[in-house]
């Protein structure tokens, strides 16, 4: 069976207090009972003393009727029982119980054996000595007191009557009284006692259950249930603080404790988070490199291939381009066949187009690279473009940052890498949209950013994986899919990337990232090229 704290505290203190208020009650009861018995003693004695003063006359007169007539009155007094006069021979010469009269007891008797018990016989003994406790045939208790009557000056002298003198004691009146009031008033005392015991011990069991519960109980309970709260990971919780005791004490700890956990636990989850982060970042800039790598490997294998054909095919086509104007400028030349001629030559003219950006891929010529101010390429590539019919319609946006410091380019390769990028947005947005061009340095990737932004078609994302690959072009005849595979190889071969943003229907986002040398810290940034945003209408082709 499981007692709580409360009800064990209560069991001990109600058991201790039990016992300590029996054994207090029969220390009393003890005391009180040899109090009272000594009430008795000297009650008796006073008795014995009376009759023996009040009829000492008589004895002398030997006036024996009214002797008797004054014992038998006295003895017929509430809380008498007997009175009986023995004279020195151990006869009962009066009783008040008639029966006894004229019996004979000897020395063992219970009466006589208080003087002649000893060794010694006891002329002058205490009352308490004269005294003897029996019970009666009815199981009642009686105490009997014997008193000496003394041979006085007076007895031995007196004319009347004559004993010698030389008889100390003439004889004894012994009384014997009941013992049912001391007995009945004992027994007052002890249910009296015995009623007291249990109200105080019910009184204290309820003043420290009271007590404990407020005090100790609901503070334990309390911390209790923080503990199982704590144990179960639950940390909003704190224990109310309780009075300025020890309980308060191990409240405040357990509060200590719980915020520390909050915290160390919050720390933690940060770190956790943190490293979440982290791994999430590095995966990504894996997964990056990964294709990366896979597509240089890829534009490597395929540039020695490319090289190879289109060096090959160089030749007979600039015969065939040869030839066939030598072939348009005669005059002799049928007019029938003037028409296919003209499209033999535009035809071999976009093949020599396809074959010189297949010469330009396959090169991977090592960059030249000087300072530049990548704002200055950029307005370069813009004055390229900007005046062709594609643009006639577009706005164009600079936003370009004066903090961009000088960084060690090929102009030409970024200047190529940039037309192809604003060609592309230009035929992205259908001859009529707007091209924003931002330049600035990322402080979270430590290197200076040129940023193309159009609201055109946009790239569905099942080729936005595709779009740096050779020959991938949306544009069918009319696009070489090599822009974006030589401009990659081209921004690889400065140190940098391309990174690319699209939702489609809505617009794409170039990010071509370019590293910043050491010695243009961007403690000394470039001067700025251009006003940091300029809004400039691309002018017609040729105006
Ligand atoms: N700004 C852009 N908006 C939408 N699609 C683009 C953009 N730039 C490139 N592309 C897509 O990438 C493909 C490859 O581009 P690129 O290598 O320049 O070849 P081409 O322009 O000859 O098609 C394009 O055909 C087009 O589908
Ligand atoms: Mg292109």
């Amino acid at each position: 069976m499981r007692l709580n704290l409360i009800s064990k505290l209560a069991l001990a203190t109600g058991l201790v207090l039990l016992c300590t208020m029996a054994l207090f009650a029969y220390l009393n009861l003890r005391s009180l009972k040899g109090l009272l018995l000594q009430e008795a003693i000297s009650e008796a004695d006073r008795i014995t003393e009376t009759i023996i003063r009040t009829t000492h006359n008589q004895m002398l007169r030997d006036d024996r009727p009214l002797f008797y007539k004054t014992i038998e009155e006295i003895g017929n007094q509430q809380g008498v029982e007997r009175i009986r006069l023995i004279n020195k021979t151990g006869r009962i010469i009066f009783s008040t119980d008639d029966t006894e009269t004229g019996t004979v007891l000897g020395k063992r008797s219970e009466v006589c054996a208080v003087c002649h018990g000893g060794p010694q016989l006891l002329l002058t003994a205490s009352s308490k000595n004269r005294s003897r406790r029996f019970y009666g045939s009815s199981g009642a208790e009686f105490l009997g007191i014997t008193n000496a009557i003394y041979n006085e000056e007076s007895c031995y002298t007196a004319s009347c009557h004559f004993h010698p003198e030389k008889f100390k004691v003439l004889g004894v009146l012994d009384v014997v009284v009941p013992l049912d009031r001391m007995h009945s008033l004992l027994d007052a005392y002890r249910d009296r006692m015995l009623l007291l015991t249990l109200l105080l011990i019910t009184l204290t069991s309820l003043s420290l259950t009271f007590c404990t519960q407020k005090l100790v109980n609901r503070p334990v309970r309390e911390l209790l249930e923080h503990t199982q709260m704590l144990s179960r990971g639950e940390l909003d919780g704190l224990v109310h603080t309780f009075a300025n005791d020890e309980l308060g004490e191990l409240a405040d700890s357990f509060n200590t404790m719980t915020l520390n956990l909050k915290k160390a636990r919050r720390e933690l989850e940060g770190w956790g988070r943190d490293l979440e982060e982290i791994v999430q970042q590095r995966t990504q800039e894996i997964t990056r490199m990964q294709a990366q790598l896979i597509r240089s490997e890829k534009l490597a294998s395929l540039g020695e291939l490319v090289a190879g054909i289109a060096h090959e095919i160089n030749n007979p086509l600039t015969g065939i381009l040869v030839f066939s104007s030598l072939i348009q400028s005669n005059p002799k030349l049928d007019p029938v066949l003037k028409n296919d001629i003209e499209t033999v030559l535009r035809e071999t003219k976009r093949c020599a187009g396809i074959v010189k950006g297949l010469l330009e891929f396959a090169r991977c010529a090592p960059p030249q690279k000087s300072p530049c101010s990548l704002n200055g390429i950029s307005d370069a590539a813009l004055e390229l473009v900007r005046h062709q019919t594609l643009f006639q319609d577009v706005t164009i946006v600079r936003n370009y940052s004066g903090k961009v410091p000088r960084l060690l380019l090929d102009s030409n390769q970024i200047e190529q890498v940039l037309v192809n990028m604003f060609v592309n947005a230009g035929q992205a947005v259908r001859g009529e949209g707007v091209v924003v061009v931002m330049t600035g340095v990322d402080p979270d990737e430590g290197q200076a950013f040129i940023r193309i932004s159009d609201n055109g078609c946009g790239i569905p994302e099942a080729n936005q994986d595709k779009i740096f690959d050779p020959f991938f072009t949306t544009k069918s005849n009319k696009g070489t899919g090599l822009g974006l595979s030589v401009s990659y190889g081209i921004v690889q071969e400065h140190g940098g990337r391309i990174d690319v943003q699209s939702e489609e229907g809505s617009g794409t986002t170039f990010t071509i990232l370019l590293p910043i040398p050491e010695a243009q810290a961007p403690s000394s940034p470039a001067p700025p090229d251009a006003a940091p945003e300029e809004r400039q209408p691309a002018r017609p082709a040729g105006a």
